[in-house]
Order: C-alpha cells, then structure tokens, then sequence
C-alpha cells in the first residue's frame, strides 16, 4: 500500500476509533480491507477510502475490520482472583457488584467475570450485573450468541465446562444462568459522553489502552474514573500501565486503579 494511502487510512482509523496505526502496519491495513473491497465489488484501496469518506455504514464495516480483537476466557488470571475476593467480600456486606466490561470483544472476558461471579458468589450472583462494550459491533453480535467453539474452552477444566457451558451442537454455548448476567452494547471509548447507567464498582478496560495514545488514553482515563463508585476498582492489561495519567485515582498495582473512598478537600 502506498505511504499516503496508509496515511489516510490511518487518519481515518485515529478520528473514528482513537487507534494508532503506526507507520510500518500497511500489510496490516490492506490485509484487513481487502474482505471489504471484494465484497463491495471494487476495484481496490482508493475506491474504498473514497466510499469511507463519503460517510454512510460501511464505516462499522470499516471499524469492524480494522480493530484486533484477540482475547480468551480468563486472560491475566490474577484479575479474576480479585473479582472473586471482592464478591465475596460485598456479599458479606450485604451488596452487589456491578462490573463494566469496556472492550469486551467476542465476550470471553464479561463471560469470565460472569463464571467468577456465579463461582464465588452462587445463586445470589443473580444480584450482580455485567455491562459488556465494545466498539465492534461484529464482535459483540457473537458475545451475545454465547457459543464458542470447543478450542476456544480448552483449557477451561471439566469443572467449570460442567457448570456454565452447555454442548450446541460442534460448538459450546454458555448456560443461560451464566449468560443473563451480561448485556451487551455497542460503545466507542472515545466518544466524550458515554450514555450509561454509571456507578460501577469494577471497570475492565483491558487490553485496548495499548492501542491509543497518550492524550486519548487520557481522556478516557479521567471519564472511566467518573464511573466509578467510590472504592470503585479500574483494570488495565497488565502490559498497560497508567503512571502519570490516573491523578483521580490510587495505583494498587501497574494494573489496578482504585477511586478513593472520600476526596480530601484541599485546605
Ligand atoms: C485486544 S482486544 C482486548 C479484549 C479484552 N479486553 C481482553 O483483554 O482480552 C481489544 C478490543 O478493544 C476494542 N476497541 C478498540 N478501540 C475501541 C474503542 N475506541 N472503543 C471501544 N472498544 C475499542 C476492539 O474492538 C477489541 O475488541
């Protein structure tokens, strides 16, 4: 792809999705498009950039193509653990979690936290809630089918396939119970106003901040913090450290923000 092609590609990327498509990535870019400029019956890039800027749907298409969507059931485990402790720990309190899951991909991760909340917390779990979003509305169409196939669950453990999976046919599907824990949307992060309930105790942005940079990481920062209830926890990918851009925010580990309790008013 030529370089000023991939420029415009990348620009467009950037405006629509906060991504950074660093210089080097044009096979990546036309590897992605290429689906999209046969099925239109065009002649190549060019023509599609002209029927992107043109505006009109196939900018989802677009977006759809472009984001990478790799994740797994129970990616960077430690993050589970602390879910479970924290329902657990509510649960003795008398209250609820109500978890954000804000790059939710095909569901693997809000299906994990929904497994951890049914495993920590059984029938009363039913309590609890999973907001699952991403900007991808490819991705989160499959989320909400639940079906996996069975590579996908492989290392899973009989117990937990035995609890919250079902067989559909060649696939797996997660059992209803597991499932009705998490509603799924589409929701871009970089969008200034997000419409959404609020008031999370656990948001999981995971894996997603990598892709932006630092002034969109930013800003997205500080509307998550706004999220989050007091004592409200923020994930990010453990590769994803947020130093220097969280001032609302405690760092517990590179990888765990909290809300403070109370704010201390300046004397
Ligand atoms: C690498 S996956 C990570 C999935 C999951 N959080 C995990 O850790 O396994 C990154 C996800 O972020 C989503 N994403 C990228 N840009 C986004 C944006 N601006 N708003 C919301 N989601 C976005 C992608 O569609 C993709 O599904």
């Amino acid at each position: 792809m030529a370089p000023e092609l991939f420029k415009a590609f990348s620009e467009l990327t950037y405006r629509h999705t906060g991504i950074v498509l660093a210089d080097g990535n044009e096979h990546l870019v036309a590897g992605r498009i290429r689906g999209r400029v046969r099925a239109l019956g065009l002649a190549g890039a060019p023509e599609y950039l002209a029927l992107l800027r043109a505006g009109g749907p196939e900018l989802d298409e677009f977006v759809n193509a472009i984001t990478t969507n790799v994740t797994a059931f129970f990616r960077e485990p430690e993050h589970f653990k602390l879910l479970h402790r924290a329902a657990r720990k509510k649960a003795a309190e008398g209250r609820s979690l109500r978890i954000w899951c804000a790059a939710a991909s095909s569901g693997e991760e809000p299906y994990s936290i929904a497994i951890t909340l049914r495993e920590a917390l059984g029938d009363s779990a039913d309590r609890c809630s999973v907001f699952a979003t991403d900007i991808n509305s490819e991705v989160i169409e499959h989320a909400r089918t639940g079906r996996y196939e069975q590579r996908v669950v492989a290392n899973l453990g009989d117990d937990l396939m035995a609890r919250h999976f079902e067989r559909d046919g060649d696939l797996v599907a997660v059992v209803p119970a597991t499932r009705r824990l998490v509603t799924f949307s589409t929701l871009n992060l970089i969008e200034p106003a997000w419409r959404l309930p609020g008031g999370f105790d656990i948001v999981f942005c995971r894996n997603v901040m990598i892709y932006f940079d630092r002034p969109t990481q930013a800003g997205i920062v500080s509307r998550l913090t706004g999220q989050l209830r007091p004592g409200g926890l923020l994930l990010v990918g453990h590769s994803e450290s947020l130093a220097g851009l969280c001032p609302g925010l405690t760092t517990l580990r590179p990888s765990i923000y909290q809300r403070p309790l109370a704010h201390r008013r300046a004397s």
